[in-house]
């Protein structure tokens, strides 16, 4: 017969199955959160670029799937800061719709944004630089002295996701919401992801809805992104013809793309974390 100890034992440890059950639930919840610090910080870390091999620090959005990593070379060094970064949008689509972009800052309206979704047959990305002017309206494309150029090597895509790695030349600048001189540092950069179909896919000059599965602000580690100059260049070499902008594309407008460009009073408390 066993001893009443056995029993109270027993007892304990059966007691203590939905605690621990508890806390690993709660552990694993903790992860489904767009929060690499940990900390309550959304914030890049590093990875590496599985085509190319490059280095990148990335942000990633455990929830929403979405991903954002940069490189940028190493030439601070010689005072000579670059306004180009490889970059590497990556998000999934639900039944090939959908739509995923980067700000050059935490905010929407004023920046240089770029958006990338898959063109009308799902076979290939489309991307195109936006400006947005108010939350309410698609961001039209705008031209100016950034282009990007794709890498075919990275970029991918099928109905349930997409990869679009590119080099995004003089894609950094004071007027654009980001200056090279400032991306040796952390700074704050924004994100959005849509499951929505985008209005003439096969065009640049796409129409966006709004960003439904998530959107809001990083800290981009832009001083841990960079990259050997060789490193840079060996990846920059992979790079095709830069994506041309339709037709109907707008100058961007350096007066509302620099800091303290367009409307950040009431949005402050606004970043929505459904991520
Ligand atoms: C590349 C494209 C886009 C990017 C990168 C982007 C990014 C962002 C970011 C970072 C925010 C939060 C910061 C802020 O409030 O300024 C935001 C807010 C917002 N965006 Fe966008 N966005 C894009 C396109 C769009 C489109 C196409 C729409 C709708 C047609 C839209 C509608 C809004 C609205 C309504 C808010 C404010 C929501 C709120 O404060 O609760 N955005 N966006």
């Amino acid at each position: 017969m066993r001893s009443r100890l056995f029993y109270h034992s027993l007892f304990l440890h059966i007691s203590l199955v939905p605690i621990i059950l508890l806390f690993l639930a709660t552990a694993v919840a903790g992860d489904d959160d767009d929060d690499e610090g940990g900390s309550g910080t959304k914030i890049t870390a590093a990875f590496t670029e599985p085509a190319t091999g490059i280095p990148m620090q990335r942000f990633f959005g455990a929830k929403s799937g979405f991903g954002f990593a940069m490189a940028l070379p190493d030439t601070a060094a010689a005072g000579n800061a670059s306004s180009s970064f490889i970059g590497q949008l990556t998000f999934p689509l639900v039944n090939g719709a959908g739509w995923g972009g980067w700000s050059l800052t935490g905010d929407m309206e004023g920046p240089l944004l770029m958006a990338a979704w898959a063109n009308a047959a799902g076979t290939g990305v489309v991307s195109s630089f936006r400006q947005a002017r108010n939350e309410d309206d698609n961001p039209p494309e705008v031209t100016g002295t950034f282009v990007a150029r794709p890498i075919a090597d990275g970029t991918a895509v099928n109905a349930s996701f997409l990869t679009y790695t590119f080099l995004c030349e003089g894609c950094l600048g004071a007027g654009l919401g980001l200056d090279a001189a400032a991306a040796t540092a952390t700074v704050e950069m924004g994100w959005a992801l849509g499951s929505k179909a985008v209005g003439n896919p096969g065009s640049p000059a796409a129409v966006l809805n709004f960003h439904d599965v998530g959107f809001g602000g990083f800290q981009a580690q832009l001083g841990l992104a960079k990259v050997p100059q060789a490193d840079f260049d060996r990846v920059a070499a992979l790079a095709g013809a830069p994506v041309q902008p339709a037709a109907g594309a707008v100058p961007f407008n350096s007066a509302a793309g620099g800091d303290g460009g367009g409307d950040d009073s009431d949005d402050e408390e606004e970043d929505d974390d459904d991520d």
